[in-house]
């Protein structure tokens, strides 16, 4: 979703500026803008619709736009079309405030019909420029008082960044439901929706909460809550993520960057909460007791991460012998939800800020449930609103579409699962120890199965021209089978479905057709026979199969598909580690042939901020 920067300093801004919204492209947008003011030129704003390249060629790289205190903005459209005009900054009419805004104003229409009777003239379909409109309406002089006016009349999720042309050595910045980070530097300061767009120039950050607001000055930043303006005193935070995790490295795109990370992620994430052969959660504050008090987990997710959940389900009540129940955040918050103080609620986010699980959270917590949540960004809303945090160490993941955080949430579901299974008794010694030892010997497995990218690469060539693909799969197969749909449709603009392979029979085979692919997945041994008289039910209607089995079952599973991958045998709850990398290489490899814009999919952000 849209991308914001703010910077306040001695430097010159634009070029500053324009480098933090390259590295917040991957939110995904369709135009951009910068506000810049300087004495001599007073306040400057230049917008473009497309990529940042347009916007940056416009302003000679930011040469042409001088001052040091400025506002940058990528913007997703959701009111109104991408175009110039609705991009942000947006300014009020006398020119003299700039906004750039993430989320959406709910109540903007009356409060633009109210500005028009006393009035104003719009200029842009966006909610956005009711912002910049009423703050030059409340506006008498003093710009803090104009705010909270403000604030006081918006509704709905945001982050603001704001320049004044009438006090031009500082930037206000506020938020709500909306991520904002704050960046203090020696001598300047930054605003931003991530700490990716000004880590290279500070690591010390502050979380900005909901209802507050910053006044951002080259001597530091002053936080006050809204509205009575009271000082809070905020704590600082050091950020551990090197700059060099959020560029390339060398490779055509952060995907393929981010998918041979995995192996090192899982190793971050799973190595360190392994002391002695057991699994050490010291984050963790739940007792066995409370454990055995709970009568259901509710896990909450969106997207890859639901699949997470999926995976998660056959695990936990497998081990812990207690119901599990799967819900996509967006669902959960409208469904009356059966939450007690007796639901543990697992709520798993790589960003940290979709809004939707937020939502979910809250209404959870509202409810009694305690919140244990599994996120990758610290710091995020879903950490700091969570009873408990387990972390994944993937460090930042670029790509819009998961796969390191993908991998490291599995991670830690494995272990949540062992330390619940060891508190709640519900686990041998033996298959305790077996599981922790092959939990240790993933990494050089994933490494093995990574080794073998040119083969999938091979078989991406064969069916990139498909225009619709099958995945089917039985228990945590067919969880594995949902992600690796997603990516392919995700990335690689192909239609595809995942279906329970037991379940094609009820429907969805009246679809296969000669030539369909459909990708099977059989890595769940005790499964394996089901399976392949599934394969041979599409087989028999002509579709063309590629199977992806356990090295075990390689021989015997190639003489009923026409090509198989195989992953490493491990144990089965272990498998979709190894299973979900060949379907992210298959979506990657797709996608690369196909000419799409890989780490930017169409249509798509990396984080989710409106509803
Ligand atoms: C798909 C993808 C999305 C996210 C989803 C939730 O590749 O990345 O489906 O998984 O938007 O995002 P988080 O995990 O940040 O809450």
């Amino acid at each position: 979703m849209c991308g914001i920067v703010g910077f306040i300093g001695a430097e010159e801004a634009a070029p500053i500026l324009l480098d933090g919204l390259a590295r917040l492209e991957y939110r995904g947008y369709d135009s951009a803008g910068l506000a810049v003011y300087s004495p001599e030129d007073g306040l400057k704003v230049v917008k473009a619709k497309g990529r940042l390249r347009v916007l940056s060629d416009i302003v000679e790289g930011g040469k042409s736009i001088r001052g040091a205190v400025g506002l940058g903005h990528t913007r997703w459209a959701t009111h109104g079309e991408p175009s110039d005009v609705n991009a942000h900054p947006h300014v009020g009419m006398s020119g003299r405030v700039a906004v750039v805004h993430n989320g959406i104003i709910e109540n903007f229409a009356q409060i633009k019909e109210f500005l028009e009777s006393k009035g104003v003239r719009f200029v842009s379909q966006t909610d956005t420029e009711v912002v910049a409109q009423l703050l030059e309406y409340y506006y008498r002089g003093d710009i803090m008082e104009a705010v909270t006016k403000v604030l006081h009349r918006i509704e709905g999720a945001y982050a603001l960044g704001i320049l004044c042309a009438d006090c031009p050595d500082q930037l206000i910045a506020a938020r709500k439901d909306s991520p904002l980070i704050l960046g203090c530097g020696d001598g300047f300061s930054f605003l931003a929706s991530d700490v990716t767009a000004f880590l290279k120039y500070t690591r010390e950050v502050c979380y900005l909460e909901d209802g507050e607001i910053a006044v951002l000055t080259r001597e530091g930043i002053q936080v006050y809550s809204h509205p009575y303006l009271q000082p809070v005193e905020k704590e600082r935070h050091h950020v551990d993520w090197e700059v060099s995790a959020a560029e390339k490295g060398g490779y055509e795109h952060f995907m393929a960057k981010e998918i041979m990370e995995q192996p090192k992620a899982f190793r971050d994430t799973v190595f360190p909460r392994i002391q002695n052969g057991r699994v050490a959660l010291e984050e963790l504050r739940l007792s066995a007791s409370y454990l055995r008090e709970i009568d259901k987990i509710y896990i909450i997710a969106c997207g890859s991460s639901y699949h997470v959940g999926m995976v998660a389900k056959y695990i936990l009540e497998k081990l812990l012998r207690k119901p599990v129940e799967v819900t996509l955040a967006s669902e959960f918050r409208y469904c009356d939800p059966l939450v007690t103080h007796r639901t543990l609620c697992l709520v798993i986010s790589q960003s940290g800020e979709t809004i939707d699980t937020l939502a979910a959270l809250r209404e959870a917590k509202r409810l009694g449930g305690r919140i244990l949540s599994i996120v990758n960004v610290v710091g995020s809303s879903i950490a700091r609103e969570s009873d408990d945090v387990l972390y994944t160490w993937a460090g930042p993941e670029i790509a819009v579409a998961t796969t390191k955080a993908y991998s490291t949430q599995l991670a830690v579901i494995y272990l949540i699962a062992l330390r619940f299974a060891e508190l709640l008794d519900t686990i041998g010694a033996v298959e305790y120890a077996a599981l922790v030892e092959e939990l240790l010997t993933l990494p050089s497995k994933m490494e093995r199965v990574l080794e073998n990218r040119e083969a999938i690469q091979y078989y991406a060539s064969i069916y990139f021209n498909h225009e619709s693909i099958f995945f089917i799969g039985r228990n945590i197969d067919y969880a594995i089978g949902l992600e690796g749909s997603l990516k392919l449709k995700e990335i690689s603009y192909i239609h595809s479905e995942a279906y329970a392979a037991g379940e094609l029979k009820h429907g969805t085979i009246s679809l296969i057709q000669p030539g369909t692919l459909v990708v099977a997945l059989a890595s769940c041994v005790p499964l394996f026979d089901k399976l392949v008289s599934n394969v041979v039910e599409v087989k028999s209607r002509g579709a063309d199969v590629l199977g992806l089995t356990v090295e075990s079952r390689g021989e015997i599973f190639q003489k009923t598909v026409d090509h198989v991958i195989t992953v490493p045998d491990t144990h089965p709850m272990l498998l979709p580690s190894l299973d979900v990398i060949p379907m992210q290489l298959f979506a990657y490899y797709v996608a690369l042939m196909r000419g799409c814009d890989i780490d930017k999919p169409r249509n798509l952000a990396k984080s989710v901020t409106v509803e």
